[in-house]
């Protein structure tokens, strides 16, 4: 991407391969060789379809996984080859998983999970307890909901815990996993606001990760689709949902926004389609046996970037 802001994340030719099956044999390529930079104060958002490696490429930036191979650099600086514990960038950095469920520790009330960050690292004292009522609020829950355990709330009011215990460190970069999945539209709008403002006031970066292409479209700035471990087509979000131009990405629009009958039939042969396409073939595009506009170069060449515009791309064969 071309913006002239200074880069909060830069990722360089990122790869996460996971092996299983007899002797490893089994190769998952969920990130295969992803690079792109988020300008600070920018929101990227991120589309695909399940199993395309869009968690894996957020736990990898963040180092709760390490990647195989590739770099991250935030705010500059080398992160994946930095030695001894991040705790510095944990504080600069922070995740709302996708699963909310899992991530709430089920022994520690609202109230502890909230401020613990606050209080690992000494921002805070044991016995302050007015930032819970301030996050708790910010994430629009009512106070009383402090001294319940995780399975005494719903699933969005355990997903706003989550995104409360996010923003309370005031992180420059967040990614949002899902953020917003078990939210309905009231709560999707005020997390986008809560999210706005913490740009802000605070210049905050996100990669927000979504299957909700109306949320990725009202808040990123810039865009990537990702398809079996690879990025297809990025730009600004305006140019993606406006002018697609990678087949996978028109087919992955044209579901959400054809839902007349007639629009539907039109799209059946697409949409019917499963694109899971995990163990990608060793030559040639991943894409190629369900692309509309597959030719026979196809099957064989790999797929390289081509430039739709100055920010806009594609990783097409023609
Ligand atoms: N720890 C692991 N071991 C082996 N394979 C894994 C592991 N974690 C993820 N994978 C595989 O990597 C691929 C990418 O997974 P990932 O969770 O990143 O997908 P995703 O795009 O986030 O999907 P969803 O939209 O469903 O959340 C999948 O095929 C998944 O099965
Ligand atoms: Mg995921």
């Amino acid at each position: 991407m071309s913006f002239n802001d200074e880069n909060i994340i830069e990722v360089k030719n990122l790869k996460k391969y996971f092996y299983s099956g007899l002797f490893q044999k089994e190769c998952i390529k969920a990130v295969d060789g992803v690079s792109f930079c988020i300008p600070k104060g920018r929101t990227m958002g991120l589309v695909g379809e399940s199993g395309s490696g869009k968690s894996t490429l957020g736990r990898c930036i963040l180092r709760l996984i390490k990647p195989s191979s590739g770099e991250v650099y935030f705010s500059g600086e080398d992160i994946l080859f930095k030695n001894g514990e991040p705790k510095q960038l944990r504080k600069q950095m922070q995740i709302i998983f996708q699963d909310s469920d899992g991530c709430l520790n089920p022994r520690m009330k609202a109230i502890d999970i909230l401020l613990e960050p606050l209080r690992v690292n000494k921002f805070i004292n044991s016995r302050e307890r007015e930032p819970a009522s301030e996050l708790i609020k910010i994430v629009n829950l009512p106070e009383d909901l402090l001294n319940r355990y995780p399975n005494e709330l719903s699933g969005g009011q355990r997903q706003r815990i989550a995104i409360a215990r996010a923003i309370s460190l005031k992180p420059t970069f967040i990614v949002a996993d899902e953020a917003t999945a078990s939210l309905d539209m009231l709560g999707q709008s005020q997390i986008m606001e809560v999210f706005k403002k913490l740009k802000l006031e605070y210049k905050t970066s996100f990669l927000n990760i979504s299957h909700n292409l109306n949320f990725i479209q009202r808040t990123t700035d810039i865009a990537a689709v990702m398809y079996s471990g690879r990025f297809v087509e990025m730009g600004k979000t305006k140019d993606i949902f406006n002018n697609p131009a990678h087949p996978y990405t028109r087919s992955l629009l044209s579901a959400r926004l054809k839902v007349t009958s007639f629009s539907i039939k039109q799209n059946n042969r697409l949409n019917k389609k499963n694109f899971s396409n995990l163990t990608q073939p060793v030559s040639g595009c991943s894409f190629y046996q369900y692309c509309p506009c597959r030719k026979s170069v196809c099957k064989d060449e790999s797929p390289s970037k081509k430039y739709v515009s100055d920010d806009h791309w594609i990783l097409c064969c023609h």
